[in-house]
């Protein structure tokens, strides 16, 4: 397996672009499934997960053209239904072709997801989702089978658990419903930008949803979509990331297509520590800015508790903590979506923090040095804080696994490199062959998150 050897304590400096966002990416793909006409979405970030989801569209009759940048999608076979466990097990973002293949084929078979490296990860919310739109739904031989043979239609639909709102859960009801014979309205949907994105999209095809960003969508059913031509929006996660790795090297970054407005909880955290995000361009267009990062020289501790959008992400949690280690005073982190989400503390201590978890909460006590160690990551953003915390640690870090990273951020080490990191990437072709061939065992450090 490909791992990280960082060289520690380099201050970053100079402009790099934030790539297209992952997670915009996944359910906009999946809606190639609602048409027949081309479906075309530029700025795909070459990710790993998105190669999944074009393999998993192809087995479901759908002609990929492109794996990154221009990705070009047409439906030429339309009674594949199976999503097998070999994908999903991959990849639990399998399920937004869930919402997509009900809608046009009226019946889904999914594998149904195993827990992940944070805990379980139920998929109630959407199966209640559909099944108030009409459908039908049963387990077998470890497969949901959705099924709808007279049609969906349109009714009233919370979808609220006890974590709040689902963000692949809406964007599945949001593409069922687009379809679906008359009204449809979304009680508690989710209001991340991703769903945004999705929504826009749809309305291009030409389904009639409103609400969007807000907690309740309206979406009166169409008897069919259209071809559309989209621009996925960039990703709030990755630029996160890459804000919090100049603030831990005290250093001075220009970030291009910065989501600015889809970001606000954390520029208010930000604010909060001493690192400054100072909009440079992009004030008439928000999600597109660019800012400059830098940070004052004592970091100040915080508290952060996750929340869904437009509270604080779940999905940038490891990587501020790593950056709160540096504060000087203790910190207080609430992880509220994913109560076992904490991977990466263990790794941290290893490196000399000091953290303190109690159930859903840790302590951060910041402002001993970290120091370069060995150490494995576990998921995709707590692999995120590991590197952050090689850059900002004494001496040399390695970060095994990082085939994690590969599947959210698009070659990581160049982008940093590009700011004057030194991180080189050291290949292990065998282990990493076997690793592509099965990356996700449930449970044991080397489970799939996104
Ligand atoms: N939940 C339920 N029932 C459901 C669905 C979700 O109880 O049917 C719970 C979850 O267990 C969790 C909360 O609701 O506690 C929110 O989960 P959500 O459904 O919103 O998560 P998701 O849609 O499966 C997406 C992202 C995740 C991100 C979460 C939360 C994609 C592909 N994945 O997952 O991204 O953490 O929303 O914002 O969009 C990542 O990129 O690293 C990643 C894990």
């Amino acid at each position: 397996m490909d791992s990280f050897r960082i060289q520690g304590g380099r201050r970053l400096a100079g402009r790099i672009q934030i790539e297209g966002s992952k997670n915009a990416t996944l359910p906009l793909m999946a809606a190639a499934l609602c048409t027949d006409g081309e479906l075309v979405l530029r700025n795909v970030p070459c990710l790993v997960d998105i190669s999944n989801m074009a393999r998993l569209l192809r087995e479901l009759g759908v002609q990929v053209d492109g794996e990154c940048g221009t990705v070009k999608m047409r439906v030429m076979d339309q009674n594949k239904v199976h999503a097998h466990y070999d994908i999903v097990k991959t990849m639990r973002a399998s399920i937004c072709v869930l919402g997509p293949l009900l809608a046009r084929r009226r019946r889904a078979v999914i594998a149904m997801p195993g827990g992940c490296a944070f805990g379980s990860r139920p998929i109630d919310l959407h199966l209640r989702g559909m099944q108030a739109l009409g459908a039908k739904v049963e387990l077998d031989g470890g497969d949901i089978i959705v099924t709808a043979p007279d049609g969906l239609k349109g009714t009233t639909v919370f979808l609220g658990g006890p974590f709040g709102s689902t963000v692949l859960g809406t964007a599945n009801v949001m593409c069922a419903a687009a379809l679906a014979k008359g009204r449809t309205v979304i009680e508690c949907a989710a209001c991340e930008p991703e769903v945004v994105d999705l929504a826009d999209l749809l309305n291009k095809m030409g389904a009639k949803i409103q609400g969007a960003g807000g907690p309740r969508l309206v979406i009166d059913g169409v008897e069919q979509l259209g071809k559309a031509d989209h621009t996925i929006i960039p990703d709030r996660i990755v630029a996160g990331t890459y804000a919090v790795a100049a603030a831990v090297t005290n250093g001075d970054v220009i970030l291009e297509e910065f989501p600015y407005d889809g970001m606000l909880a954390v520029i208010d955290r930000f604010n909060e520590i001493g690192v400054h995000v100072e909009l440079v361009e992009g004030a008439d267009n928000p999600m597109h800015a660019t800012v400059r990062v830098t940070s004052e020289r004592m970091l100040r501790p915080t508290h952060i508790t996750t929340q869904p959008h437009p509270g604080f992400p779940t999905d940038l949690q490891a990587q501020f903590m790593t950056l709160l280690c540096l504060a000087g005073g203790n910190s207080i982190i609430t992880e509220k979506i994913y109560p076992e989400r904490f991977m990466h503390v263990a790794e941290l201590s290893r490196m000399g923090a000091q953290i303190y978890r109690q159930g859903p909460t840790c302590v951060v006590a910041g402002g001993a040095p970290l120091k370069g160690a060995p150490v494995m990551a576990s998921d995709l953003r707590a692999s995120a804080s590991l590197v952050l915390a090689g850059l900002a640690a004494e001496g040399e870090t390695n970060v095994s696994r990082i085939y994690h990273l590969d599947r959210g951020y698009t070659r990581m080490e160049e982008q940093l490199n590009i700011l004057g990191a030194r991180i080189e990437r050291v290949r292990d072709e065998v282990a990493s062959k076997s690793a592509a061939e099965s990356p996700a065992e449930s449970n044991t450090g080397t489970a799939v998150t996104a």
